[in-house]
Order: C-alpha cells, then sequence, then structure tokens
C-alpha cells in the first residue's frame, strides 16, 4: 500500500523513455524512496522501493534530458516549469530585511485586498514543503471585512454555547490526562479568551480577527503532518508581507473548533472541510500603523 493522504491513496507511477535517458543517475541518486535503479545503463523502476513513489517529482526536476514521466498522486509532466533565474532569486539581506521589519498588525486600513494580490499569496504558499505530496493542506478564504467580522461574531456566538470547556470542574477532570502544561495553559489563556472574545464583541470590537480585509485559515485533513498547515500559512504571510501587507497568525479558534458536535457544526456552516491537529488563520491587510522599530527576539535555547 502506498502511503495514503485524504487526495492519495495509490503510489505515482514512474515511466523513463530509455531512448533520451543519458545514464547520468542523477535521478536515482536523488529519489529518496529507492523506486528507480541503474540497469544496462538506462534508470529504470527499481523492486526496492520503500513505500511507492510519493510523487515528489524531484526525478523528472533533475533530468538533464526529460526522459522522465511521473502520473498520478496529483503530479504529470505538465506541473514542471522553468526555474527563475537564480539572479532573480531573494538575497539573504533581501529577506533579512523582509523578515526584520514584519510585526504582528493588528489594525487595517479600510481597503480591500485585490484579487491579483490575493492569488500572488496563494500562489506562493503552494510552493510551500510538505509532509507527503499531494499537499493535504486546505484554504479557507475570506474576502472582506464583513466576512471577517462574521465569521468572528459566529465565532463569538459559538463560544457562549461551550463555557463548559473551561470550567472548574472539567479542568480538574482532564488535567491528570493532559498535564501541567495545558492545565496552566487553558487557566492562564483559554479561559480569559472565553470571555474577551465575546465581551469585546458586545462593544462591537473584534479581537477574534481584527476586521482583518483578507483572512486565510490553512488547515490539514486528519492525514496531513500537523506542520504542513502551519508552513503555508508561513510562506503566505512572507508572501503578504513582500507585496507590502501586514499580517498577524491567529492561534486561538482553530484548537477550538476541532471537537465535538457544536464544533462540527461550526465547521460545516463555514465551509471547512476536516478536523485536523494543527491549522492556523493568517489575518491580512494593508496595515494601519508603521513601526518605527525592529524588537530582536531570541529562541529559548539562547544562552
Ligand atoms: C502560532 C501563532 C499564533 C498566534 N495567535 C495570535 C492570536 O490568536 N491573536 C493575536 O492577536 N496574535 C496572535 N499571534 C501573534 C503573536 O502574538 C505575535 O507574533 C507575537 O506577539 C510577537 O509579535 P511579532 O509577530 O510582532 O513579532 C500569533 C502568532 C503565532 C506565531
Amino acid at each position: 500500500m502506498a502511503i495514503p493522504t485524504s487526495r492519495a491513496k495509490e503510489a505515482a507511477e514512474i515511466s523513463v523513455n530509455a531512448d533520451e535517458c543519458n545514464a547520468c543517475g542523477l535521478c536515482v541518486n536523488i529519489c529518496g524512496d529507492l523506486s528507480l535503479k541503474m540497469e544496462n545503463g538506462v534508470a529504470r523502476k527499481s523492486e526496492t522501493a520503500i513505500f511507492g513513489c510519493i510523487g515528489c517529482g524531484h526525478c523528472m526536476a533533475v533530468c538533464p534530458t526529460g526522459a522522465i514521466e511521473i502520473h498520478g498522486r496529483e503530479i504529470s509532466p505538465a506541473d514542471i516549469f522553468d526555474l527563475p533565474a537564480k539572479e532573480s532569486a531573494a538575497t539573504y539581506e533581501q529577506v533579512i530585511s523582509l523578515f526584520e521589519r514584519r510585526r504582528s498588525i493588528r489594525t487595517f486600513k479600510d481597503q480591500d485586498v485585490e484579487a491579483e494580490v490575493i492569488e500572488k499569496i496563494l500562489k506562493a504558499a503552494k510552493t510551500a514543503p510538505m509532509g507527503l505530496p499531494p499537499s493535504d493542506v486546505h484554504v479557507m478564504v475570506l474576502k472582506g471585512k464583513e466576512q471577517t467580522r462574521a465569521f468572528a461574531k459566529d465565532f463569538c456566538d459559538y463560544l457562549e454555547t461551550m463555557k463548559w470547556f473551561v470550567s472548574g470542574w472539567f479542568l480538574t477532570l482532564m488535567r491528570p490526562f493532559w498535564g501541567k502544561a495545558n492545565d496552566e495553559m487553558f487557566k492562564g489563556f483559554v479561559r480569559p479568551l472565553f470571555k474577551i472574545y465575546p465581551g469585546k464583541m458586545r462593544e462591537n470590537i473584534n479581537v477574534v480577527n481584527y476586521d482583518a480585509p483578507l483572512l486565510m485559515y490553512f488547515y490539514g485533513s486528519p492525514y496531513t503532518d500537523p506542520a504542513d498547515p502551519i508552513i503555508a500559512a508561513t510562506y503566505a504571510m512572507t508572501a503578504a508581507e513582500s507585496l507590502g501587507l501586514g499580517t498577524c497568525m491567529l492561534g486561538a479558534v482553530h484548537p477550538l473548533i476541532q471537537h465535538g458536535s457544536k464544533a462540527r457544526k461550526f465547521r460545516e456552516d463555514h465551509g471547512i472541510k476536516f478536523p485536523g491537529r494543527e491549522g492556523l488563520f493568517v489575518a491580512i491587510g494593508y496595515p494601519a500603523v508603521k513601526f518605527k522599530k525592529g524588537i530582536r527576539r531570541t529562541f529559548a535555547s539562547d544562552q
């Protein structure tokens, strides 16, 4: 059996055109699945594949003669494109400037994000590496602050029906199962959120997604590596920043809409197809604030 995802259950098919193969062996060396071997001076499908071709496409991309075709798992030779020139790639200085200039933005201009800009963000996010091709990441896109506010309002209404989730008896019951750190997080972070989100919404202040003019929610299926939607969201954030937009990742909604029948109804109401271990919202819009300084950050392991 091939490695399953929500989109693919079978291995992809590899074919090598022996007449075009120049026997360089690059495809054999690059295949992490050992799906290819050299035989009589030609690359061929091997019998020693570990999982079966996952359709990463590396062999097609490295082949200097175009002798290899992969079909299946949502990939085909039509997905090959010419690489942008090396000189056009961002330098470290450009990348670090973009990163150092970024700050989470929570106030946005009352200006929609143009359709072609949204497409550029999604195009960039689709280049994200994925645990297992084909990408199992889904994206929900809400355009315009009316949509994002309606989503936030619905979420606040839903939270009002879920107060038992942060009640004393429930947290005491769960502590032996989910441990000290979760207990502390629930008491110090999640429980206050249950008050703050709906409370502020009643004052007409949206602190769920800040009335962002664009909201993207990256989430996976139950098959997805939990990191996949987070990496795609990070690419989207970076692309949006490069296009002059401000962004803020929003982590609080996803975990609260995973479990139980009310969460399922909320997801269904908003066209969210799967519950998943990880998911992340990114609020995006033209920033209404300008920062004067950057802020140096550290890792926990720094001394
Ligand atoms: C995974 C993740 C989840 C986050 N969730 C929220 C959120 O729900 N609401 C919010 O206002 N900011 C959220 N943030 C933004 C952080 O608060 C912010 O990144 C942090 O304060 C550091 O500020 P900076 O992004 O300007 O460096 C989140 C950031 C990350 C990476």
